[in-house]
């Protein structure tokens, strides 16, 4: 279904073996993004499904999350707002730690970064093990966003991260899947 409809989209992604850390297979999105065709393609896909208007903002994921992100906010013509990782926000901030495929992270939102009940549009490159889209969907519950759904251009579905959001109850999108 959606995975097969973006096999040209796939080709587009580079993959490194071997990087950050032995055994780990980095789906390298930078391929995607310089080629003007595919990157259309990929923002037009993920945009699609909540053309019309029922999104008041895209919450994108520092740091590949920012620039499909603010894309598909821009598309979408509504507000783009940043997680980041800790200590980079200036105003009053929530935030979380997770692990992550390789190592742990913390990300942090604003307090006041939605208004209570707006729809939120989820936006990250990829979901692996869901650790840093499940601490996103945490920080923006408590911040008072509905979510809408979470969109990624790469799936890992071995590595269960999909199926750990949509066990949480939200809506999960992606483009393509790599074992
Ligand atoms: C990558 C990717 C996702 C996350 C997915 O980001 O862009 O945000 O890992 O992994 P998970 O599902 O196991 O949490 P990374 O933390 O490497 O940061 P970067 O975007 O700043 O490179
Ligand atoms: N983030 C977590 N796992 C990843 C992978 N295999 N490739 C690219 N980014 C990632």
């Amino acid at each position: 279904m959606e995975a097969r409809r973006h096999v040209a989209l796939k080709e587009s992604v580079r993959s490194i073996p071997d990087y950050p850390k032995p055994g780990i297979i980095f789906r390298d999105i930078t391929t995607l993004l310089s080629d003007p065709r595919a990157f259309r393609r990929a923002v037009d896909a993920l945009v699609h499904p909540y053309a019309g208007g029922q999104i008041h903002q895209v919450a994108g994921i520092e740091a590949r999350g920012f620039i499909l992100g603010g894309a598909i906010a821009h598309q979408l013509s509504c507000g783009f707002v940043p997680i980041r990782k800790k200590g980079k926000l200036p105003h009053k901030t929530v935030s979380m730690a997770y692990a992550l495929e390789y190592g742990t992270d913390e990300i942090e939102i604003h307090v006041d970064a939605v208004r209570p009940g707006d729809k939120v549009l989820l936006v990250d490159d990829l979901i692996a093990t869901g650790g840093t889209a499940t601490a996103a969907v945490n920080l923006l519950q408590k911040i008072g966003a509905e979510i809408v759904a979470a969109c990624f251009v790469i799936d890992l579905p071995e590595i269960g991260g999909a199926q750990r959001l949509r066990d949480m109850g939200v809506e999960v999108r992606a483009l393509m899947q790599f074992e």
